[in-house]
């Protein structure tokens, strides 16, 4: 099959979060599987085309994409996925995309992913190639499924070709005045009467691509579930619960290239089940570089993450004082919402015997915390997939999470599933969204880390799971499947 994978961040060139991760790994394993994927993303100025051998896409030269009325002056560049024969294309339009952020809040940011939409079915149209299924990836490539059924369906290039929509996180839509209509050339009948462009009378790029993509997923069997409910679905349940018949999940997986403990590139200490003795030494030189104590019988609390909403975080803010007073240490690396970043700057300074932190980002140090420390905390309000507790589950590195999406997915509750009378649990899960909530499962953790037996089974049961991509990957060619079946009639 020919796959047209378009993401707006693709590890390792650009990343803010998890799409990143998934656009860097599904590609190269259905490669992999026999079939022919190309990725297209935008080219920003923090991409260094040096490193990754960037080419400059000569016979395509200046390509006009029409944003707003206006041809745009749009250049290509190529280069491979790394460690995959994978060609990924690169829409440069430096206007565009050389700014500080991937994201921004710009007055321009939907041109911004209308010209990136737009850009790569024309790459696609200048290569001749004709793609079975384009798979979008959030909002910023929403308005794809409909320009394929409508502005790019006089090129009988798109004839047969279907769209996979993935929604990574239901919380960032793209929700724009109306305008946009003009700008992007949505026919505006797309949009009155209850459109399926609109809601709450904005342009919705997500709702549009869950409107005309042939076959729509989220990264999670929960979170599929959790979508169409009022709660969790930021306002999308109605079009969703409509759509219901073509909504899936499918759980995301990881890296193991990247994350796996015992070839590691960022540990100055490798390990594996077989031998945790690297791990504490991981948790000791991560401890040195912090200047925290280093105790093998204190647990290490480890949190990597954006500083958003999303993430838990006024739980552990409500919590924190209660928190702070545990037999723990803490070490969080993350940016995002200044009130977060203050208060665990604040709470690093005040207890510099109990917590450190690393305001910014740090794939390295990323790697470090999941490596070093003893737990790790996600007490997401919501979580589509998340990887950070499927990484820590290798690392040996016992989740504490809240039962939601992927989370739910999997992490096993310790004592929950001993109850059961089996010993499967790979982690500690709590339900209600409250810091009572919360502080239980850290000291149920806290107290289990001193039973070195039970402790050893809970890290041995997380290290044996398998999340690779290869099962979910084959899931998505099913899915591409479905959808093509949508088109070929
Ligand atoms: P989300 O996509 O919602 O942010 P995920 O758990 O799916 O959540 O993925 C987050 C990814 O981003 C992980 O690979 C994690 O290690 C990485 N990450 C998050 N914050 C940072 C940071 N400050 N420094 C380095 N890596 C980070
Ligand atoms: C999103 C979600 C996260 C998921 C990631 C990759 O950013 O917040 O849960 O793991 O996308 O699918």
């Amino acid at each position: 099959m020919n796959i047209a994978f378009v993401a707006s961040e693709v590890y390792p060139f650009s990343k803010t979060g998890g799409l990143a991760d998934v656009a860097g790994a599904l590609p190269k394993v259905l490669n992999e599987l026999g079939h022919n994927v190309k990725i297209f993303t935008p080219k920003y100025g923090l991409i260094d085309e040096k490193k990754y051998g960037l080419e400059y896409q000569q016979w395509i030269g200046s390509m006009p994409v029409r944003v707003s009325g206006i041809d745009q002056k749009v250049h290509v560049h190529k280069a491979k996925l790394p460690k995959s024969d994978v060609d990924v294309y690169f829409v440069d339009f430096q206007p565009y995309f050389y700014r500080e952020t991937i994201y921004t809040d710009d007055l321009d940011e939907a041109e911004r992913f209308i010209l990136f939409s737009k850009a790569t079915l024309e790459i696609i149209q200048r290569l001749n190639w004709k793609p079975d299924v384009v798979h979008c990836n959030d909002w910023q490539t929403g308005l794809i499924p409909l320009y394929i059924k409508d502005n790019y369906n006089w090129d009988q290039l798109f004839h047969h070709t279907a769209s996979l929509y993935t929604i990574h996180n239901i919380g960032y839509q793209g929700q724009f005045g109306k305008d946009v209509l003009d700008k992007a050339e949505i026919r505006h009948e797309y949009f009155y009467n209850f459109g399926e462009v609109e809601h709450n009378s904005a342009v919705n790029f997500m709702k549009t691509g869950i409107s005309f993509a042939d076959i729509i997923n989220t990264v999670s069997e929960t979170y599929a579930k959790e979508i169409m409910t009022k709660e969790y679905s930021a306002g999308m349940d109605y079009i969703l619960r409509y759509r219901s018949h073509d909504l899936y999940g499918i759980l995301n997986g990881i890296d193991y290239h990247d994350w796996d403990p015992s070839t590691d590139k960022h540990l100055p200490y490798h390990f594996s089940a077989s031998d945790l003795s690297g791990k504490l030494k991981n948790k000791k030189f991560l401890c040195e570089q912090f200047n925290l104590p280093f105790s093998p019988d204190i647990p290490l609390i480890g949190i990597v993450s954006r500083l958003a909403i999303q993430k838990g975080f006024d739980l552990i803010a409500r919590s924190l004082e209660y928190l702070s007073h545990l037999p723990c240490q803490w070490i969080i690396l993350g940016s995002g919402e200044n009130y977060y970043e203050d208060m665990f700057e604040t709470f690093a300074s005040y207890r510099p015997d109990k917590a450190a932190c690393y305001i910014g980002y740090s794939n390295e140090l990323a790697h470090l915390i999941e490596a070093g420390s003893d737990m790790f905390l996600m007490p997401s309000h919501y979580e589509p997939c998340g990887l950070n507790q499927i990484y820590s589950l290798k690392y040996g590195t016992v989740p504490i999470v809240r039962h939601t999406g992927g989370l739910a997915d999997t992490v096993l509750d310790w004592d929950e599933y001993s109850s059961l009378g089996k010993e499967t649990g790979n982690g500690f899960s709590f339900r209600d969204y409250n810091g009572f909530a919360l502080t239980n499962a850290v000291e149920r953790a806290i107290k289990y880390y001193h039973n070195k037996k039970v402790w050893h089974k809970i890290q041995m049961n997380g290290m044996s799971c398998n999340y690779s991509w290869n099962r979910s990957a084959e899931k998505y060619v099913t899915l591409y499947e479905l959808a093509l079946k949508k088109v070929v009639k």
